[in-house]
């Protein structure tokens, strides 16, 4: 009897070993950015600002914070040798505030404010909104959460991670999604290089949570939905605004990111693509919120807003489709435009945001430029944010904005 062949070892395929080729050197490739983007001391470093602007930002004047320097309510600046001032550091800012109370932060009465930055549309700027919102919102003096939702991770690899290498799914929402015995999602918020802006990262496994979820909640459990709703609760106290930022397609990420915002954001590029897909994003969350209401897990947003993303107003057919959109939207769009800009871009290709940029890549008219944009889509969704807050209507008030 002839003896039984024996099996060859499985070889990958020419095709399986050339893309798993070309996924290590890319991987190689993001790793050489990640790098580059650490600074001095090893670490990933915030910016600096000026004394001019730390009085802005603190709400005193640059005499008011010498003087407060000098008798010793707050801490001295560090000096370069030749005396010159360095910079304060976002956490020397936040010192400032509170040593002068001008903290911005909730009232533990005003509901924590949850805004997710949806639309189902991929390369929309959604991941590029959210990070810059929270970066900002946190110069500006809040406690920020930004929660990557989506398994590709690009808010992530903003805050300088690269997902297939740096973040574990453990450190994900993952196991929270998984494990309905977890009370708290605190496991997963991570300090950020940024003083009181924290990271709920996000790896490629939150893919599987798609379709485990989807099993799941169509099986038995539709209370599943509830499941990231659940765990925000458990870390709110800690934050003023949580931002997610949810996959680019209905799925029950997505579902669960709605049923937890209390908020949502639009990101949508001027163009006729992107509006008619904005169009059957509205249809399908349509259906999402009544779906939702059907199943006892209601969706109450406070706010809606549209914002227009990578625009170019140069371009005429561009300028139509904003008239167009600020027909159709009203007040439920940003008067700000998100510009497209070359500074945004460029950032991001270092693993960035533009409010990190050390110093302009390009000109630094368009640095400056791409900032004034953004700060103004920003500060107008900061304003939404604080008409929520009972203890903010006051100041508000005071400040011509209600
Ligand atoms: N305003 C902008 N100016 C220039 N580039 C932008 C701008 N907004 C987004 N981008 C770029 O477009 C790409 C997709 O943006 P991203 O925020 O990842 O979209 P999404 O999260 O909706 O998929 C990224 O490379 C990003 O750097
Ligand atoms: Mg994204």
């Amino acid at each position: 009897m002839d003896k039984p062949a024996q099996k060859a070892p499985r070889l990958p395929s020419p095709t399986l070993q050339s893309v798993g080729e070309i996924y290590a050197k890319c991987l190689n490739v993001l790793e050489g950015l990640r790098n580059q983007a650490i600074q001095d001391g090893g670490v990933r470093q915030s910016p600096r600002f000026p004394i001019t602007r730390v009085a802005d930002l603190v709400g005193r004047t640059t005499a008011a914070i010498r003087e407060a320097e000098k008798d010793g309510r707050i801490a001295a600046v560090e000096r370069t040798s030749t005396g010159r001032r360095v910079g304060y550091t976002l956490a020397e800012v936040n010192q400032m505030r509170e040593a002068f109370g001008t903290r911005p932060w909730r009232d533990a009465d005003d509901p924590v404010s949850i805004i997710a930055v949806q639309n189902f549309k991929g390369g929309v700027g959604k991941s590029t909104v959210s990070a810059h919102l929270a970066q900002y919102l946190a110069i500006r003096g809040y406690r920020v959460c930004l929660v990557d939702c989506d398994s590709q991770g690009s808010s992530t690899a903003l805050f300088g991670y690269v997902p297939d290498l740096d973040i574990h799914e453990d450190e994900t929402l993952y196991p929270f999604f998984r494990n309905m015995e977890m009370t708290s999602l605190a496991y997963a918020v991570r300090e950020t290089h940024w003083d009181n802006l924290y990271l709920v990262p996000a790896n490629l496994k939150l893919y599987s949570a798609e379709y485990e979820l989807a099993a799941r909640i169509s099986r038995s459990e539709p209370r599943l939905l509830n499941r990231l709703a659940e765990g925000l609760a458990s870390i709110s106290d800690h934050f003023d605004v949580i931002v997610l930022d949810p996959p680019p397609a209905l799925g029950t990420i997505s579902l669960s990111v709605m049923r937890a915002a209390n908020a949502l954001l639009v990101p949508m590029p001027p163009t006729v693509i992107d509006f008619s897909s904005t169009t059957t994003f509205l249809a399908m969350l349509y259906e999402t919120l009544q779906l939702l209401e059907e199943r006892h897990f209601p969706v109450d947003f406070s706010w809606i807003r549209f914002v227009a993303t990578r625009a170019d107003e140069q371009k005429s057919m561009q300028r139509e489709l904003l008239g167009l959109m600020r027909n159709l939207f009203g007040d439920k769009m940003l008067r700000t435009v998100l510009r497209d800009s070359a500074e945004i871009d460029n950032a991001s290709a270092r693993l960035m945001t533009i409010y990190e940029l050390p110093s302009p890549v390009t000109s630094r008219e368009t640095y400056v430029r791409g900032l004034t944009y953004l700060n103004g889509v920003n500060d107008e969704i900061e304003t939404q944010i604080r008409m929520g807050w009972p203890s903010h209507a006051e100041r508000l008030r005071a400040e011509g904005k209600l």
